[in-house]
């Protein structure tokens, strides 16, 4: 696969990697799309990056996200919602994220949480975030 500069989206834009993550992608002179569930607050990307909403828990909002797209950063973040926040945003999410994909070639980049693999510690046992 040799298409570069890339179509990127970026889920997870307006947070604290995810800013970053569209600051580097753009400085690479890819094309970057950034989601997010309020697009009217997120005000402080370069010049040049599409901004375009959409929320992972909601299926039906992802598809103009996804349309163009060939690659996929993920930095998405339910920490400090909860259970059923971890459930639906780390796994409900990258369902839907995969179904929005369907069955193109799209590159998908997901960062994790530190401490995945502590399954009995205790942020994991408060939010469930690293079972999900
Ligand atoms: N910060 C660190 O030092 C660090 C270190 C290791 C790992 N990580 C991991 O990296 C990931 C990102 O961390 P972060 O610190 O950048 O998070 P953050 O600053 O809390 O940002 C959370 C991001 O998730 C988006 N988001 C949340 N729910 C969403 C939904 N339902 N649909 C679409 N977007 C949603 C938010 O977008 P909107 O609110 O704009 O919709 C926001 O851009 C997390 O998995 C975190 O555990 C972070």
């Amino acid at each position: 696969m040799d298409r570069v500069p890339f179509n990127v989206l970026v889920i997870g834009a307006t947070g604290s990697i995810g800013r970053l993550v569209v600051q580097e992608a753009f400085r690479q002179g890819h094309t970057v799309r950034a989601l997010t569930r309020n697009p009217s607050r997120a005000t402080r990307f370069p010049a040049g990056v599409e901004v375009v909403g959409g929320d992972v828990t909601r299926p039906e909002t992802l598809a103009p996200a996804f349309e163009g797209i060939d690659a996929v950063v993920l930095t998405v973040n339910a920490d400090g919602h909860g259970k059923e926040a971890s459930e639906a945003v780390y796994y409900g999410g990258i369902r839907s994220v995969l179904s929005a994909i369907g069955g193109r070639d799209v590159r998908v980049a997901l960062m994790t949480t530190i401490g995945i693999t502590e399954r009995l510690g205790s942020y994991n046992q408060t939010n469930q975030g690293h079972d999900w």
